[in-house]
């Protein structure tokens, strides 16, 4: 193999320009040529590669987002497109593909894989909802930039005693709120691994309120039972006195614009370059992860299979907390 490609796909993450440099100037010492598939499966279908030389990866890997353009492809998910990719990589002389991606990236993968072309996977997604690394790129930056944002709603919920719902991202996976809840000290968590009492919460609302407490930030997923939103609407409709005046907020992609921090920089090279090892020694077919703080490969067949559990401790943890 002389030639690899590299590739970002799904949702972007902060770091992933840190595995796009790690990979090309990893596979640069091992004397391979790296090419960059620009718009994730779609350009790897319509053959939108570009060389990438050592300077051409300069100056990207404090930046968020990806230098090669992300996108989801439903071409991709059909044989035809799958054909289609084989034959633009085949074309090229590309000989095997880092894939930089959560879930959906690395079923991509694994279809790759089981028609016989190298690939490696690298665990990117804000989700953290991928087996096979116990953490994924681009969390650690997006769970601060969550963090960042309910101080900031805490001084001005204070200022005017108020409660706020303050929904993140995560798609089906609890994990951000989780963890934002704990670490950003909120009354309530919502996630979608634990089923929603909306009297509940407006209970734990109310009684913040009547301890004296000057906000209340309930953090709400996105996947849970019910959305801040819906929750808010549901307050408005049965509750008229929860102590506090209600707001709402968003926060939606503002998490995953992010420059990464140092953790997210140092996993996205730790693992790319490990991927691009792995591919040079014939180890394919395989996710590159972080597990009990170790880079390690898992088959890709284990992680499309896999689910990755929350650990639920941390819930009833966010919920002694919140006193
Ligand atoms: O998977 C990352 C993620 O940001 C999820 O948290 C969210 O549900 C989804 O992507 C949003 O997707 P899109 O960027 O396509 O709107």
């Amino acid at each position: 193999m002389r030639r690899i490609g590299v590739l970002t796909s799904g949702g972007d993450a902060p770091g992933m320009n840190a595995a796009i440099r790690a990979v090309v100037r990893t596979g640069l010492d091992k004397g391979l040529e790296v090419v960059g598939v620009r718009h994730g499966y779609q350009g790897l279908i319509d053959g939108e590669f570009t060389p990438l030389g050592a300077r051409d990866v300069g100056g990207i890997m404090q930046q968020g987002g990806t230098i090669l353009g992300s996108a989801r492809c439903p071409e991709f998910m059909t044989e035809a497109g799958r054909h289609r990719a084989l034959e633009q990589l085949a074309a090229h002389n590309i000989g095997g593909l880092v894939i930089i991606g959560g879930n959906g990236s690395q079923s991509g993968a694994h279809a790759l894989s089981q028609m016989n072309f190298p690939v490696v996977g690298v665990a990117s997604t804000i989700d953290n909802d991928l087996y096979g690394s116990d953490i994924t790129i681009g969390v650690d930056t997006a769970l601060n930039i969550a963090l960042e944002a309910i101080d900031r709603l805490k001084v001005t919920a204070s200022s005017h005693q108020r409660a706020f719902l303050v929904e993140v991202m995560g798609r089906n996976c609890g994990y951000l709120a989780l963890m934002a809840g704990i670490a950003g000290g909120a009354e309530a968590v919502l996630i979608p691994e634990a089923p929603t009492d909306p009297e509940a919460v407006a209970a734990e609302i109310r009684t913040a309120y009547e301890r004296g407490k000057a906000h209340a930030i309930v953090v709400v997923a996105e996947g849970a039972e019910y959305d801040a939103e819906e929750l808010a609407r549901y307050f408005k409709a049965h509750h008229q006195r929860l102590g506090y005046d209600l707001r709402t907020t968003i926060l939606g992609h503002v998490q995953r614009g992010g420059a990464p921090g140092a953790f997210d920089r140092l996993l996205a090279s730790r693992l790319a370059a490990a991927a691009v090892e792995q591919m040079a020694a014939g180890n394919t077919g395989v996710l590159l992860g972080q597990r009990q703080g170790e880079v390690r490969s898992t088959p890709l067949t284990e992680v499309v299979a896999g689910r990755k559990p929350l650990d639920l401790r941390l819930f009833e943890l966010a919920r002694v907390l919140a006193r």
